[in-house]
């Protein structure tokens, strides 16, 4: 047994009528975490949904491994149950669910086994107390009237409540404070292990400083340009992505 989670190989993604991923290749193993920066618009978020298998991507060419079997074009609900989860870069809203109906309906989804709802609340407090977070909200409907920054929190108590194989965390890069930074970072180092993975895609260094970075990952165009360690990041910072436009 090796320990890759996920391959992608000569991924080729329109979104509408236009040729956004153009060729991306991309190995995650175990225990690794990975970044991908970019200029906007420049296919991040394409990648993410790609390897869920959004319906709104449609793939041309290229292929999906997770753990060793296709996943290229399997439902979304399977390849979560797989063990990929994704947090969004604008959470959804969802009248009526509460946020604990919300998670537990989600876990039970992909463990395929019913949950006991005392056990549940016991885990929720101790993932909402690490993540120090307040119980108060968790009745209300999910991210339903929530700050941006709660529903960031929310996203990542889902992602320790599902706890998943890989975790790709799709960052926006304004509206977090300090506060919900931090609670991402921490999220994040709760829930990494040697067994797990992380790609993290972002535009906010103060995210990863706290974290052990093995690979970032420059995208631009539809295409990783580049690949590098822990220096790329401050490199982006200082001098954007204008070495890295148009070829
Ligand atoms: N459903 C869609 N229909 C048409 N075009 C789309 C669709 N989704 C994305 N695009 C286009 O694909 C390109 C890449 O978008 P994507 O969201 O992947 O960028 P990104 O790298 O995540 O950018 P940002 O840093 O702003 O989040 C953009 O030009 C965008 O307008
Ligand atoms: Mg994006």
């Amino acid at each position: 047994m090796d320990n890759v989670l996920l391959k992608i190989e000569d991924l080729f993604v329109n979104a509408g009528d236009r040729e956004i991923l153009k060729g991306i290749n991309l190995k995650i193993n175990k225990g690794e975490t990975h970044v991908i920066m970019g200029p906007n618009g420049s296919g991040k978020t394409t990648t993410a949904n790609a390897i869920l298998n959004n319906p709104e991507y449609k793939k041309q060419d290229g292929k999906i491994e997770f753990e060793g079997k296709d996943i290229t074009n399997l439902g979304t609900d399977e390849i979560a149950r797989r063990g990929i989860f994704m947090s969004f870069q604008i959470p959804e809203e969802i009248p009526g669910i509460s946020v604990t109906n919300f998670l537990k309906t989600a876990k039970q989804q992909v463990t395929g086994k019913p949950i006991k709802m005392f056990e549940f609340k016991e885990e929720l407090k101790y993932n909402m107390d690490g993540l120090n977070m307040s119980s108060k909200n968790i009745d209300r409907s999910l991210n339903v009237g929530f700050s941006g920054g709660e529903k960031k929190k929310n996203e990542i108590l889902q992602m320790l409540v599902l706890n998943p194989k890989l975790a790709i965390l799709d960052e926006t890069d304004s509206g977090l404070d300090v506060d919900a930074i931090k609670t991402v970072s921490k999220g994040i180092q709760m829930f990494k292990d040697e067994d797990n993975a992380v790609l993290i895609i972002t535009h906010n260094a103060k995210i990863l400083a706290d974290l052990k970075v093995d690979f970032v990952h420059i995208l631009v165009d539809g295409k990783i340009i580049k690949t590098g360690g822990e220096e790329l990041i401050k490199e982006i910072e200082e001098n954007g992505y204008a070495n890295y436009k148009n070829n």
